[in-house]
């Protein structure tokens, strides 16, 4: 049996923006989904998820199916296998679980055939898998997932910037929403309004590169003030919606340095940092508007074997 985990992840900057070529950054979180795997000879896949016993047919286990026959075809070979996944992370809420099992599975299997898969390898096919099953993908959720820690991601280069000790809460609202549906109205109001939109996008490219200065000076204020700033531009492009802009601002006025969504928007997650003065009372704000809150920091573990 071998056993491998692999972080969520939260946008900090740069969500949709850089869909058209503006930077973001995305930082790998501490909660994890730990993929377990051993061979079998029967030639199936068959999958167990926090005790529920799933099979291919599942639509939820698509990403690790596809891992499957990812590495069959990439390897020229065939196999069964048992699989076993336990994960910190709620699923389709924005947080980068699809890529963390995706990457995680894909490392486990290539451990049990005793092919050895660099992480930056392992994110790549992660990144072929993630788009046959959503149509759509961006490189930068398995990147983060396999390599951890604070990526700027530049049009089709990614750099990993330091990395900050800072608590930050998660508030879920549970709400699941389609990645390529919010994607899709931005392009809308994109097409109906070219100049204003791509002013508002090419503004949050500059909060991106702004924030890069801010997170080397570990200038935890000034962050906030961009991601509260780069929360209002989301609002304007109409990606937030009344749950999450709720949590945002309950967030801020608890004593947050700031809060903005995370992700696509419409549903999912917001994230705030925090002081850790104030981590207790921003939590109990969260809490206060029916959403999940998950108290995490940023973390520089990547994909890893047990
Ligand atoms: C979704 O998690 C983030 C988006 O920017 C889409 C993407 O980057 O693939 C909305």
């Amino acid at each position: 049996m071998v056993t491998c985990s692999a972080p969520g992840k939260v946008y900090l900057f740069g969500e949709h923006a850089v869909v058209y070529g503006e930077p973001a950054i995305a930082c790998a979180i501490n909660l994890r989904i730990s993929t377990s795997a051993k061979l079998v000879s029967s030639g199936k896949i068959k999958i167990d998820a926090m005790g529920k016993r799933l099979n291919c047919m599942s639509e939820e286990f698509k990403y690790v199916c596809c891992a499957a026959q990812t590495i069959k075809r990439l390897f020229n070979t065939d196999f069964g296998a048992e699989i076993s996944i336990k994960s910190q992370l709620p699923p389709r809420q924005g947080l980068g679980s699809s890529a963390a099992v995706t990457v995680s599975t894909i490392k486990a299997l290539a451990e049990c055939l005793g092919i050895d898969l660099k992480n930056e390898a392992v994110a790549k096919i992660g990144h072929q898998v993630e788009t046959a099953v959503q149509g759509i993908a961006s490189p930068a959720d398995t990147f983060v997932s396999s390599t951890g820690g604070v990526v700027l991601i530049e049009q089709t280069k990614t750099r990993h910037l330091s990395s900050l000790n800072i608590p930050i809460l998660i508030g879920a609202t549970g709400i699941e929403r389609s990645t390529s549906d919010v994607i899709a109205s931005v392009t809308r109001l994109k097409q109906t309004y070219p100049t204003l939109i791509t002013n508002v996008l090419s503004s949050i490219g500059d909060i991106t590169r702004l924030g890069t200065q801010k997170l080397a000076n570990e200038d935890f204020v000034g962050l906030g003030e961009l991601m509260n700033i780069n929360q209002g531009l989301l609002e304007s492009i109409g990606v937030s919606d009344e749950a999450l802009s709720r949590l945002v601002y309950a967030s801020r006025t608890a004593g947050a340095f700031g809060a903005k969504i995370t992700g696509a928007g419409r549903g999912g997650c917001m994230l705030a940092i925090t002081p850790d003065e104030n981590v207790k009372k921003v939590s109990q704000a969260i809490a206060k508007h029916d959403a999940k809150v998950l108290n995490t920091a940023f973390s520089d573990s990547g994909l890893q074997t047990e």
